[in-house]
């Protein structure tokens, strides 16, 4: 099968594409052909090698942990899909990926492709929306009227949270850059911070939590958004707890994980009319390298597809 692959961790410039082996599937796989995969900045940090102390890859190693497309073969043990079934999933993480023709993946991480969704919506979904959902309604247990700060409200995490926290009924602040502020409200924002004219932990205040996708240095200040007894979840760096805990306020870390019931449930939303994908910008295989420069610069507007088929 044709694939976008690196042989070592380094710059964009390691990805060959070429043909590598058919994936080989067990008995509870599901052979997906990849119609379109996404971008998350965790392939270019995997990539780089960063996370190689954490998850030991065997080169050739194809990147890509988004994926729609149809079901092209089913293992022994596999009775729900069939061949021909248009669906979406967010692979394990620590097998192969997809930027490839075709990618093996835990039948219990696949679900069916909402209807109203083309193949490169659906790869826009799955690990921005897992991880907003996750945070949102299984760690905050965010309800209608609570008050979420979300940063980085532009990008592939943000632009999904905002539209699933306003469908819960919160009250939704944001932040993101000046090109971006009218298209992040019309998402659903009820208020949005322009953070290159202001730091939103100067100004914004009275949050019940906070949904931290930018971490760096102004993490440890965000805790000043916050009620008393408000929560701030990272996904970017684990907070400091005891700072939190002095402020007398909650912190967590997530790393997301995946499972096909929460899929189903952003499915739902889908279908429902309260989340649609944000695509920033769609490349071929061929174009992967160029689609990870994109995708790396930290400013794209929703996510960035690579079309397979
Ligand atoms: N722990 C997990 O399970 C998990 C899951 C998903 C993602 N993540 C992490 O979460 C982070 C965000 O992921 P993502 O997919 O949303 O990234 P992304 O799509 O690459 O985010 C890009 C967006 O960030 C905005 N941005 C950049 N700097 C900003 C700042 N200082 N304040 C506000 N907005 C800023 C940019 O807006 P402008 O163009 O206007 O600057 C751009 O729209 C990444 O570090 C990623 O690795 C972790």
């Amino acid at each position: 099968m044709k694939a976008a692959y690196i042989e070592n961790y380094g710059g964009s410039d390691q990805f060959k594409i070429g043909e590598l082996p058919m994936p080989e599937i067990g008995a509870k796989d599901v052979l997906i052909e990849v119609h379109a995969a996404s971008i998350n900045p965790v392939d270019w940090k995997i990539r780089q090698g960063y996370l190689k102390t954490m998850i030991s890859y065997q080169m050739p190693l194809v990147l890509g942990w988004d994926v729609a497309g149809t079901v092209s073969a089913v293992g022994s043990e596999v009775s729900n899909f069939k061949v021909g079934d248009g669906v979406f999933s967010r692979p394990n993480i620590m097998r192969q990926g997809a930027y490839a023709e075709y990618v093996a993946v835990d039948a219990d991480l696949v679900v069916a492709k909402p209807a109203k969704l083309s193949f490169e919506q659906a790869a826009a979904l799955p690990l921005v929306a897992h991880t907003a959902w996750e945070v949102m309604f299984e760690i905050m247990d965010l309800k209608a009227n609570a008050r979420i700060f979300v940063g980085a409200g532009s990008g592939g995490v943000g632009t999904v949270a905002i539209q699933l926290a306003k469908s819960h009924g919160a009250y939704v602040v944001t932040s993101t850059s000046s090109k971006n502020l009218e298209w992040v409200k019309a998402l659903g924002a009820d208020e949005v911070i322009d953070y290159t004219a202001q730091n939103p932990n100067d100004t914004v205040r009275g949050m019940d939590f906070i949904l931290d996708a930018v971490g760096g240095e102004q993490q440890a200040q965000m805790y000043q958004m916050l009620k008393p007894g408000g929560m701030l979840v990272s996904i970017t760096s684990q907070p400091n707890e005891a700072q939190a805990k002095a402020a007398g306020m909650r912190s967590a870390y997530v790393f997301m994980q995946p499972n096909g019931e929460r899929l189903k449930k952003i499915a739902q939303a889908v279908e429902a009319g309260q989340l649609m994908p944000v695509i920033d910008s769609v490349f071929s295989l061929e174009q992967t390298k160029q689609a990870h420069d994109h995708a790396e610069t930290g400013h794209v507007k929703g996510k960035v597809i690579i079309k397979v088929k």
